[in-house]
């Protein structure tokens, strides 16, 4: 594939993160009503995709009450395995109430806990997700961890929303010598790592507590949707760095794109409209690539030297070049690996669909990830910036 040359996303002059509007439009007005997918059905009838789509989180949904209103807490101590006791103690910000998890049809979620509220379940079947996406996110950067040029020394490096950890711990392995904090709202990180590596739950919606001026590298990787102010997030991330440490931000644009074309009134034309709109509603911006929030916000907040590079990801073993077909197999496979997981908070709590129609929607999600006619890509930006040493 060639150099990325990306197609201008929609600007907007909104200066509210949360409540942006792609130009020219409403994302609401452009989001399809979910009665759409059921009159539009491309399953052979002897299949029919009651039996042959759900998965069996879905099957339990079938049988459940209303959708998404059964909130279970799990009693605390469930993080036995997880290696936390020792941190929790430690952490400031946030009480032993975070071992909740809220149980929605099977799927665990992190409970709702103050400025917390993730979208992403944080279960076994999730973990794959994000591991599979981490595997992709390495062979999009040429094999490479981060771009930043951040030197062979980083004696202390930080990991915001480090998920399943394995960013941190790769890093870690790279650099014995450097001490890798990934933290998390969720523990769900392995309990055996190099020892180089520790764990620490946090909200980063909170003020950050880590000290100023302490930092080499902060890292944050696909944590778009879950922060209210993220001109407040690259401002602790200003502070907790030392002069001349960097930032590195990874983020996507949720609107899926195609040289070929991508039909609004398909799945994947209106997946980012829905996560746009969502993303409105619950006060948490899904448009931080599409609005250039990632570079604006850096800059605000006082980096300099600050370098934005897109990359355009394909999905699929559409692409000719070997690499880039390695690529998309691998980005497909990190979302069908879990396509649920991906919309059922989205798509049932937020937008208030039924399992039904999420269900359906679902299914015509998978048939055009699999269509070798669409040939679709989504852009990702690394933008990653330095502390100057005066500051
Ligand atoms: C898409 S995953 C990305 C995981 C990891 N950065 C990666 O790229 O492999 C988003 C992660 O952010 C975490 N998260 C969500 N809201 C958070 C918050 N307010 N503070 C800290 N972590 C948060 C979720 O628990 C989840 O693990």
């Amino acid at each position: 594939m060639a150099e990325p040359s990306p197609a201008s996303p929609p600007r907007t002059n909104e200066t509210d993160e949360a409540t942006a509007q792609p130009a020219g439009s409403s994302t609401a007005a452009a989001i399809l009503p979910a009665s759409h997918w059921e009159s539009v059905c491309y399953l052979t009838p002897h299949r029919g995709y009651r039996s042959s789509f759900c998965s069996p989180d879905w099957r339990l949904a079938k049988h459940g009450s209303a959708f998404c209103v059964q909130i279970a807490l799990e009693p605390e101590g469930d993080d036995a395995d997880s290696g936390y006791n020792d941190v929790l103690s430690s952490t400031a910000s946030l009480a032993s109430s975070i071992l909740h998890y809220r149980t929605v049809h099977g799927r665990t979620y992190h409970a709702s806990i103050g400025n917390a509220d993730a979208w992403e379940p944080n279960d076994d079947m999730h973990a794959e997700s994000m591991d599979i996406h981490h595997h992709m996110s390495t062979l999009m950067l040429g094999d490479k961890l981060f771009l930043a040029p951040i030197g062979p020394n980083p004696k202390r490096v930080l990991d915001i929303g480090t998920g399943t950890g394995i960013w941190a711990i790769d890093f870690a392995d790279a650099y014995p010598g450097t001490e890798v904090i990934g933290t998390d709202l969720s523990p769900m990180q392995p309990a055996w790592v190099p020892p180089n590596v520790k764990w620490e739950l946090d909200d980063a919606n909170l003020d950050w507590t880590w000290g100023d001026n302490t930092m080499d590298f902060i890292h944050a990787r696909m944590l778009v949707g879950n922060i209210v102010d993220w001109r407040k997030f690259y401002r602790d991330a200003f502070r907790c760095c030392k002069p001349g440490g960097w930032m590195e931000s990874h983020e996507a644009s949720l609107l899926w794109r195609s040289d070929v074309g991508i039909r609004e009134d398909s799945a994947m034309g209106q997946w980012g409209h829905v996560f746009q709109e969502a993303g409105r509603k619950i006060g948490r911006t899904f448009r931080l690539v599409d609005d250039e929030l990632q570079q604006k916000y850096m800059a605000e907040a006082g980096f300099v030297d600050i370098v934005v590079k897109d990359i355009k990801c394909p999905s699929g073993d559409w692409p000719k070049d070997e690499k880039q077909k390695e690529l998309g197999l691998f980005a497909r496979l990190a979302l069908l690996s879990d396509l649920n997981g991906y919309i059922l908070h989205i798509w049932g709590s937020v937008m208030g669909w039924t399992p039904e129609e999420i269900a359906v929607y679902a299914a015509h999600m998978r048939r055009e990830l699999s269509d070798p006619k669409i040939q679709p890509w989504f852009l990702r930006r690394v933008v990653y910036g330095r502390k100057p040493e005066t500051s």
